[in-house]
């Protein structure tokens, strides 16, 4: 069977981070394209000669010519611009959507038939314009947030509970960052809900309701240690598991950034919910039922993100 071929959009900390994590899980050669060119064949021949010591044989190079992203099956795309202290992802958005609006007729003339996964800021409304502007079917055009913000909230949850970040699931919709809406109801240790494990004293409102804080600002509290740039490693892996999920056809349930068509009440926007992510691409989206105050969080988040879709409107037509 021939090697699957994965394009990396943007060389950058993410991008190199994705090329590094596809190496070593042998997911695919890698094609990774940068507007600098030089860090791209760099970084990659830099991976490249670490899969003798960990044992893979991933293909890799840079680029910044379109045409070697011909054929892939997956396209991960970082390109643009990251926070810097005192940001929002929100103000990224004059930056960001000309960016992907290039990065998605790219896609178009060489590899319409891939999946792709948006990682790049403000992440609903930067799939949107990749969508609009590739032209490429819906499930085929998806974003890349909830599984880091839920594995955000997993491992604060592990924490809290003092237990293997293994056992505990979290449920997370909505957009990207402070409208998340976590529902705690649906997060789980070994299969207990949250609510059932203050119940038993295992922790209290209050603290859980500290967590949640800390999830929706997650990003911050990075962007905020750096001091320049943006969490990388968290989200690469978590673009990983839904490349993989894709190439291996294992229909994992993942959160993510999908159009959505009348589920949730909402008709005509990207954003946060669990999916079935297959060969297909995004086969099935979960609908689950709210609480009015669930419900209420939710159309606050899609309030957000429509704002922002109509603000790249006007930037990218
Ligand atoms: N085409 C291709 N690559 C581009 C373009 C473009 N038009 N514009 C910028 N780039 C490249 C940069 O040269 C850089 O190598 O995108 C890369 C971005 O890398 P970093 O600055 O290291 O940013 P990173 O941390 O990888 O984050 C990228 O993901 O999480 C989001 O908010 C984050 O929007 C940001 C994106």
């Amino acid at each position: 069977m021939a090697r699957k071929k994965i394009a990396l959009i943007g060389a950058g900390n993410i991008g190199g981070t994705l090329a590094h994590l596809i190496g070593l899980k042998e997911l695919g050669d890698v094609v990774m394209f940068d507007v600098f060119p030089g860090v791209a064949a760099g970084k990659a021949l830099d991976i490249m000669q670490s899969g003798p010591v960990d044992g893979f044989d991933s293909a890799m190079s840079g680029t910044g010519d379109y045409s070697a992203i011909a054929g892939s099956d997956v396209v991960i795309v970082t390109a643009g611009f990251p926070r810097m202290p005192g940001m929002s992802r929100d103000d990224l958005v004059s930056k960001n959507a000309g960016v992907i609006a290039q990065v998605a007729e790219g896609i178009k003339a060489h590899c319409p038939d891939a999946f792709v996964i948006v990682i790049t800021n403000p992440l609903d409304a930067m799939v949107w314009v990749m969508r609009e502007k590739s032209g490429l079917p819906h499930n085929k055009v998806v974003g890349m947030a909830g599984v880091l913000d839920s594995s955000r909230f997993r491992l604060f949850l592990a924490q809290e509970f003092d237990v293997s970040v293994e056992d505990v699931t979290a449920f997370v919709l909505g957009g990207h960052g402070d409208t998340m809406v976590p529902l705690t109801r649906y997060s789980t240790v070994a299969g207990v809900p949250v609510p059932d494990l203050i119940k038993m004293g295992w922790t209290t409102q209050a603290k859980i309701d500290a967590i949640v804080t800390r999830t929706a600002n997650g990003g911050g509290e990075i962007v905020k240690l750096l001091e320049k740039g943006s969490a990388f490693y968290a989200p690469a892996a978590s673009a990983i598991a839904m490349a993989e999920s894709f190439l291996k056809d294992k229909k994992r349930v993942l959160p993510a950034a999908a159009w959505l068509t009348g589920q949730y009440g909402i008709d005509g926007l990207y954003v946060g919910v669990p999916v079935v992510i297959g060969a297909n691409g995004v086969e099935r989206i979960l609908e689950v039922e709210f609480t009015p105050d669930e419900k209420a969080a939710f159309d606050k988040s899609c309030g957000a993100v429509r704002e922002l879709i109509e603000a790249s409107r006007k930037l990218v037509g």
